[in-house]
This record gives structure tokens, C-alpha cells and sequence, in this order.
């Protein structure tokens, strides 16, 4: 249980409030959450002069499209600033909501429109309208285990019963979402919601094979459960389009997906979506209580869709992300061979790395030594270290090709300084 802390001294001579009695059960429950599941850069204390951060999925800061974000932001303040400054409505500007509809209806061969789309702070803002919308204190909810901690934190912090599911090379394990099952009913339960990450997963990089799809659909339909599926790293496939989404597979029967443009362009414009049938779209206006988002950035936003910038600069950064992938691989498989298994994946941020002959925990200490930074696997897990103590995620993505040829040395340092 998370304790607040309580102010020792009020000015007004009275005893102190009780935070703890005035505050929600959600945040008694929850503590604050790591710096990865607040978007904060995180590194550890290091003396080394130049360290690498292999830390957070964000996206190559110095290929970020600025001038045209700037272009498009001028241009709206030139040409619409009465309407890009004043409230835009909790659905989002209709012209962004019609143009991400277009995009996506040509991704997935889908015939979307905008009322299939409600505009939200990224994914993470549009897990928690889900949330509010769906999930009940105590419901059960399966995530893979290991799950990105940020999306799994929001809906632990709606109280929900989340239960984990491991993964395997094709995805989500069919046999233990059917023992989850089987168990809620013993127990006279069902479970409501099923949220997975199918294309290059964090933190392990894996993606879902179309015949996994078709089963979990199968078996979620089956059993009325709703699935939540994000595809926050669809787009940044290296070589080949992630197979067929259980969106596509369901027609949208029973399953809510989630985008966002922070990975395909900048975290810090916090603009995301959920799509889904607009049966689903009324329910979660329904408890969306802010007041929508940024009208400037979503009209800049559709500027750059439908000017085809998005799609140009995902041209060139898919095949930078794969370089950097395959660096990384090759300074590993150089250097530090007998120590560390992955298997490479085939699209976003993260390579997951099993170590033998020391714990993920030894290793990050080590390593920061050495002055290369990374969480241990246990983060994206539950019970943390009680689950996991042989993973770590390297986030790839932000670092550049001369510092990826160096974490294979840096890394195998590491291994001697705890091996050795
Ligand atoms: C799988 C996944 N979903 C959602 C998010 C949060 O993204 P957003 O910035 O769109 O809220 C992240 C961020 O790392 C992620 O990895």
C-alpha cells in the first residue's frame, strides 16, 4: 500500500489533514510509478563521461520533422488562429479525425470514417477514457506478461484485477488466456478486457502471428471479452507490414484499437486516438470530462497528414531504425556472445535481451558503471523482480549508429566486472 506523506506544520494552528482518509481508493493503491511510466528520461547516477541511455522508446531526436511541424503550425496560426485557439470538443477536430480515417481505412483496407475516432493525449489518454468507460474495481483484465508498465499502471490504477499472460515467439499465449478464463468462471468471474500490444511489443519486441490473432479474437469473442489493442509501434515495421489486426480480423465486433503519433513522430505532441465502432466512441464521450485537446496541433496535424509529410518521414525512418537494430545486434553478437540471448525484431524500439550468468539487476548496476543505461525486464512485469531477473530492454531507438557499435564492449564490461 502507498503512503502520502502528511504535512507536519498548518499556519493556521489546526491539526494537519488526513490525505490519506480524503484520497481515492485508486490513489491509495497506486504509488507514483517509475520515471518510464511518467514519459520523464530516466538514467541512473554515473561518473562515466559519456553515457549511453538505452532507456525510453522515443523516437530519433535528431531526425525529428521540425521544420515541417513548424510549417504547419504557422500556417494554421496565419490561416485559422480564431479557430485553432479556442476549445476544439472532446471528439477532436473533425479534419484530423477525417484524415487519420483515411489513412487508416488505406493501412488496414477498412472503410473507417471520423466517427470512428475520439482524439486523445496519446495512447496513454485514450487507455485511460477506455478504462473509464469499461472497467469496474475488481474486473479482471489479462496483459501480456511483460506489458509496456505505463499503459498496465493505468489500468491497475482503475482497480482492476490484472492478471498476466506470457508470451511466447508468436505472441500472447493461447493456452494461458484459456486457463485465466477457466479459472475466472470456478471462481464465478468472467474477464472483461484483454489489452495486448501485437505489433513489435514492448518490451520484448515480439509480433503476433495472424493465427494468434484469429485464435484470441476467436476465443474473446466467444467468451465477451473486449480487446484493447495497441498499435503504438504498427508503423515502424523495418522491412514488412505486421500481419492482418485484430481489429481487421473482428470488424471492430468487440475490439477497441489505440494509435498515437508519438512514436511515428515526437512523444511531446501528445496526440492520439482510439478507433473503434461508434456504438463503442458514444460510450466513452460519455466520460470524458476534459475538454478535448490541443485545436492548434490537431489542425497542424492534419496539415502534415494530408500533405503526405507523415508518410515521407516514416520513409526514412523505418529504414534508420532497422540500421540501428542491426548494430545494435552486431555489437552484441561481437562482444558479449556467451553472455546474452535476443532474437532481433523485426520493427520498433526495443531489443530484449536475456542474460546468463548474471542477474538483470547486477547487470543494469554494472553497467552504469560503464556508463550504459537501461531498465531490467522486471519493470515490465507485474511483481517485478519476483517474476524476471534475467531481462533487460535496450531501447535502441534514440541512440545513434556510433554509440550502438559500443554497447556490445560496454555490456560485455559489465558481464567481467560481475562474472569475472
Ligand atoms: C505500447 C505503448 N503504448 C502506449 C505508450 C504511450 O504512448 P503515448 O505517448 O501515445 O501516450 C507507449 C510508450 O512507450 C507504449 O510503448
Amino acid at each position: 500500500m502507498f503512503k502520502i506523506k502528511q504535512p507536519d506544520k498548518n499556519p493556521l494552528g489546526n491539526s494537519p489533514l488526513d490525505i490519506e482518509s480524503l484520497a481515492s481508493p485508486s490513489a491509495r493503491s497506486i504509488g507514483k510509478g517509475s520515471s518510464t511510466d511518467a514519459g520523464r528520461s530516466w538514467t541512473l547516477p554515473t561518473n562515466h563521461p559519456d553515457p549511453i541511455v538505452l532507456a525510453g522508446g522515443i523516437p530519433d531526436t535528431e531526425t525529428l520533422p521540425v521544420t515541417d511541424l513548424r510549417e504547419t503550425i504557422n500556417n494554421v496560426l496565419d490561416n485559422e488562429a480564431g479557430e485553432a485557439l479556442r476549445y476544439g470538443g472532446w471528439l477532436g477536430f473533425d479534419g484530423l479525425r477525417s484524415a487519420i480515417a483515411l489513412r487508416q481505412s488505406k493501412l488496414e483496407k477498412l472503410s473507417l470514417t471520423e466517427d470512428n475516432f475520439i482524439l486523445h493525449n496519446g495512447s496513454s489518454g485514450s487507455l485511460d477514457n477506455i478504462c473509464q468507460a469499461f472497467i469496474e474495481p475488481d474486473d479482471i483484465v489479462v496483459v501480456e506478461g511483460p506489458s509496456y508498465s505505463g499503459t498496465v499502471r493505468t489500468i491497475r490504477g482503475y482497480m482492476a484485477n490484472v492478471i498476466e499472460a506470457p508470451l511466447d515467439e508468436e505472441g500472447l499465449s493461447v493456452k494461458a488466456l484459456l486457463k485465466i478464463i477457466h479459472d475466472a468462471k470456478l471462481g464465478n468471474k468472467r474477464v472483461k478486457l484483454l489489452y495486448t500490444i501485437p505489433d513489435f511489443h514492448n518490451p520484448t519486441g515480439v509480433t503476433m502471428t495472424l493465427q494468434r490473432r484469429q485464435q484470441l479474437a476467436e476465443i474473446c469473442n466467444n467468451n465477451h471479452i473486449l480487446i484493447v489493442e495497441d498499435r503504438a509501434y504498427t508503423e515502424l515495421y523495418f522491412k514488412q507490414n505486421s500481419p492482418q489486426s485484430i481489429y481487421d480480423i473482428t470488424n471492430g465486433y468487440g475490439t477497441i484499437q489505440i494509435g498515437s503519433f508519438s512514436k511515428t513522430i515526437a512523444t511531446g505532441i501528445r496526440v492520439g486516438w482510439i478507433m473503434a465502432d461508434p456504438e463503442y466512441i458514444e460510450v466513452l464521450e460519455r466520460v470524458r470530462f476534459d475538454m478535448g485537446n490541443s485545436p492548434l496541433l490537431h489542425r497542424a496535424l492534419a496539415q502534415y497528414l494530408t500533405s503526405g509529410k507523415l508518410d515521407s518521414h516514416l520513409s526514412k525512418m523505418r529504414p534508420l531504425y532497422d540500421e540501428k537494430c542491426a548494430v545494435l545486434c552486431k555489437s552484441l553478437m561481437d562482444y558479449c556472445h556467451p553472455y546474452v540471448t535476443f532474437t532481433p525484431p523485426e520493427g520498433g524500439f526495443f531489443l530484449w535481451v536475456e542474460c546468463l550468468g548474471a542477474s538483470s539487476q547486477q547487470l543494469v548496476n554494472a553497467a552504469s558503471e560503464e556508463g550504459l543505461q537501461f531498465p531490467t525486464g522486471a519493470t515490465f512485469f507485474k511483481d517485478g523482480y519476483n517474476t524476471d531477473q534475467n531481462h533487460i530492454r535496450l531501447a535502441f531507438s534514440n541512440c545513434n549508429i556510433d554509440q550502438l557499435s559500443q554497447v556490445g564492449l560496454r555490456l560485455r564490461d559489465a558481464f567481467h566486472r560481475i562474472v569475472d
